[in-house]
C-alpha cells in the first residue's frame, strides 16, 4: 500500500484545529493511511471499487450504523474493527473519541478504512476527521460514494433533477442541532430558492419544515416523496403533497433511516426503472 504525502504534523495547528476538543497522544512515525470511505446508501453493489478494494485489504475498520454486515464482513479475517456508531438505547460514541480511535490506529496499523454510510463528506463528519488527522500529518485519503439522497429516491423512480421540474437542487439535513453554534436552515428562503429538496433526517422535525416551506411560499399541492430503508430489504416509499405529507409520514409509521424529496421532481418519477431493493439489512440505530 502506498503512502501518501503529507504535511508535517504541527503542534499548533493540531491544537487550533482541536479547539477544546480531547488531544490525541503523539503519533509513532511513520503512521499508516486513514481512508474515509464511503459505503454507498445500502445495497452493497453501490460500492465503489476503489471502496471495495480498500475494504479487502485493510488492517483495521472504523464504522458506524447505516452499514450491511455484507458489506462489513468484506474485510479480511484478522483485520480489527471498530464500532462507533450509536447502539440500542445509547448515545453515539463522541466525535472526540473517534477522532482519537483513528489516530491510535495510524500510529499502529497501514491501512484503516473510516467507513461511512452515503459519502463520507456528505452529512457525514468526514471533514470534520479528515482535518483532524491532517492536523497531526497522519496520511488521509477521502473515497467517496453514493449518497442516500440521490440512490433513495432513485431506487423508489425519482429522479433528483429533470428538465421538466427545474433547474436546481439542495440537499439539507432537517436536523438542526447538528451546529447549535450556528442560524438553523432557512426553510422560507429555500421555498423560494431552490426547484427541488432533499432532506437528510428530516422526520423528526418534518411538521415544523412543512410550515415553514408554505410559509415561504411553496404551494401546499407541491409533490413530495419519503423512501425508509433505500436500497434494502424493508425499502418503502409514499408520495404525497405537501399538505398532508406530514400526517401520512406519521399515520404510516415511517421512520429514520429516511430521505424526504419535495418539488416537481416527484412527478416526474417512473417506478418501472427502479432496481430491487438489495436482500440485505442494515442495522437501524434509535
Ligand atoms: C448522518 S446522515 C448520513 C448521510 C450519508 N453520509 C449519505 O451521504 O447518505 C444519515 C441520514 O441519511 C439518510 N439515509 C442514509 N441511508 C439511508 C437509506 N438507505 N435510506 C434512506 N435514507 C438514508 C437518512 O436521512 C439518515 O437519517
Amino acid at each position: 500500500m502506498s503512502r501518501d504525502s503529507a504535511p508535517l504534523a504541527d503542534p499548533a495547528i493540531a491544537d487550533a484545529a482541536d479547539a477544546g476538543a480531547n488531544v490525541s497522544p503523539p503519533v509513532p512515525q511513520p503512521p499508516g493511511t486513514v481512508y474515509l470511505v464511503g459505503a454507498g446508501p445500502g445495497d452493497p453493489e453501490l460500492l465503489t471499487l476503489k471502496a471495495h478494494r480498500l475494504l479487502r485489504q485493510c488492517d483495521a475498520l472504523v464504522y458506524d450504523s447505516l452499514v450491511p454486515k455484507a458489506v462489513l464482513d468484506l474485510v479480511p479475517a484478522g483485520c480489527e474493527r471498530h464500532f462507533v456508531g450509536k447502539r440500542r438505547g445509547h448515545h453515539s460514541v463522541p466525535q472526540p473519541s473517534t477522532n482519537a480511535v483513528l489516530v491510535e490506529l495510524a500510529g499502529r496499523l497501514g491501512t484503516i478504512v473510516r467507513l461511512k454510510g452515503g459519502d463520507p463528506f456528505l452529512f457525514g463528519r468526514g471533514g470534520e476527521e479528515a482535518a483532524h488527522l491532517a492536523a497531526r500529518g497522519i496520511p488521509v485519503q477521502v473515497v467517496p460514494g453514493v449518497t442516500a439522497g440521490i440512490a433513495a429516491p432513485a431506487y423508489a423512480g425519482i429522479p433528483v433533477t429533470h428538465r421538466k421540474a427545474g433547474s436546481s437542487v439542495t440537499f439539507v439535513t432537517g436536523h438542526e442541532e447538528i451546529d447549535k453554534g450556528r442560524a438553523g436552515v432557512d426553510w422560507r428562503g429555500l421555498a423560494r430558492s431552490s426547484d427541488g429538496l432533499v432532506i437528510y433526517m428530516g422526520l423528526h422535525n418534518l411538521a415544523r419544515i412543512v410550515a415553514e416551506l408554505v410559509a415561504g411560499g411553496l404551494a401546499p399541492a407541491t409533490p413530495a416523496a419519503v423512501i425508509q430503508q433505500g436500497t434494502v430489504r424493508g425499502q418503502r416509499s409514499l408520495v404525497a403533497t405537501l399538505a398532508d405529507l406530514a400526517e401520512r409520514v406519521e399515520a404510516e409509521g415511517f421512520a429514520s433511516p429516511s430521505i424526504v424529496v419535495i418539488g416537481e421532481v416527484v412527478n416526474q418519477r417512473v417506478p418501472l426503472c427502479a432496481p430491487e431493493p438489495a436482500d440485505v439489512t442494515m442495522p437501524i440505530p434509535f
